[in-house]
Formats: structure tokens, C-alpha cells, sequence
């Protein structure tokens, strides 16, 4: 008999349990919002296989869009593609395990000025003879947050030049730089 009321009691527990989780998710669904609300978001590039290249991006929440900084050194000169890829995994020593440009959307890959372009399209890096390049420009289409967020993702830069109309990379090349988007010091959203 005790053991009975036990078991009962053990069923209207998991009942409840198993109710309140459903409801949570439900609610999850629901309201489709960003679960996320980061301000900011950096990067640090290392070389791949064979290469020198070193450097960092940040990108910073704006009211137009997101605002990318990024300084380089240990390049050829010239202009470099410099994309966000799909993956934050530079763990192959060319720096394919970072997979293809980030395309939430499925777009065309293009530059970053057009309107049908991958997420990730940051177009060159312009390098000068001493081997630096920096790039600042806000950014339309780049997200922090939400479904299609950049954070976790891979940044990456080309031996080459982007042409902006080969697909689906632009035809830039061997990867000579690899790096993982993670949260930055410095958010300034509440409850950082
Ligand atoms: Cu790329
Ligand atoms: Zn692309």
C-alpha cells in the first residue's frame, strides 16, 4: 500500500516535471527572440600551414549595422579576401575545416556593398608594402545576435584577391589566416 502511494506520488511528480519543461520550450518558441544580446564580438587570427599572417577583427553593435575593425600584419601586398566562414574550426592546418562562407540566408556570394551577398562577405583586406592592412567599416548585414549570429563562427583570409563574382567564394585563394569569433570584453548590453 505505501509503496503504491509512493509510486503515485513519483508519477504526478514526472507529470509535473515533464509539464513544466514543455511549457518552457513552448515558450521559447513563442516569443522567436534573440536569447542573446552581446554589444560586442572579436576574433584573433593565427597563420595556417606555411604562413605569417597574424591579427585581429572586432565588431562592435551600431545603430546601422555592425561595425568591423581588423588590423593584420605578415601579408603580401595586395588584397586579400577576408570572409566570416560557416565554421569556428580552424583545427586543419589549410584552414578548410572552417567550411564555406557564412550564408544563413542562402545568398550569392558578392561584396560587402552588395544587397544579395553571404553574411560573411567582408570583401579585401588592402595590404601595403610593409605587410599591414587595416579595415573599418560598418557593416549592413553582419549579426551579433539571434538565429544567424556570427558568434562562434570562423574568420578567415585568403592568400588572394576576392573578385566578388566568382562563386561561391569570390576565387581568393589558399586560406593563410584562421580564427574563431568569440565574445568580447566589454559588452555593454544589461546583464553583462
Ligand atoms: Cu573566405
Ligand atoms: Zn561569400
Amino acid at each position: 500500500m505505501t509503496l503504491l502511494k509512493k509510486f503515485s506520488a513519483s508519477i504526478l511528480l514526472l507529470l509535473f516535471v515533464v509539464g513544466c519543461s514543455q511549457q518552457q520550450s513552448k515558450n521559447q518558441q513563442m516569443d522567436n527572440e534573440p536569447s542573446t544580446n552581446y554589444s560586442k564580438a572579436v576574433a584573433v587570427v593565427h597563420p595556417t600551414e606555411g604562413n605569417e599572417v597574424t591579427g585581429s577583427v572586432t565588431f562592435t553593435k551600431e545603430d546601422e549595422g555592425v561595425r568591423v575593425q581588423a588590423n593584420f600584419e605578415g601579408l603580401s601586398q595586395g588584397r586579400h579576401g577576408f570572409h566570416i566562414h560557416q565554421y569556428g574550426d580552424c583545427t586543419a592546418s589549410d584552414g578548410t575545416s572552417a567550411g564555406g562562407h557564412y550564408n544563413p540566408t542562402g545568398n550569392k556570394h558578392g561584396s560587402p556593398t552588395q544587397d544579395n551577398r553571404h553574411m560573411g562577405d567582408m570583401g579585401n583586406l588592402a595590404v601595403s608594402e610593409d605587410g599591414s592592412a587595416t579595415l573599418d567599416y560598418v557593416d549592413p548585414k553582419i549579426k551579433l545576435n539571434g538565429p544567424n549570429g556570427i558568434i562562434g563562427r570562423g574568420i578567415i583570409v585568403h592568400g588572394g584577391e576576392d573578385d566578388f563574382e566568382s562563386q561561391p567564394s569570390g576565387a581568393a585563394g589558399p586560406r593563410v589566416g584562421c580564427g574563431v569569433v568569440g565574445i568580447a570584453k566589454g559588452n555593454t548590453s544589461a546583464g553583462m
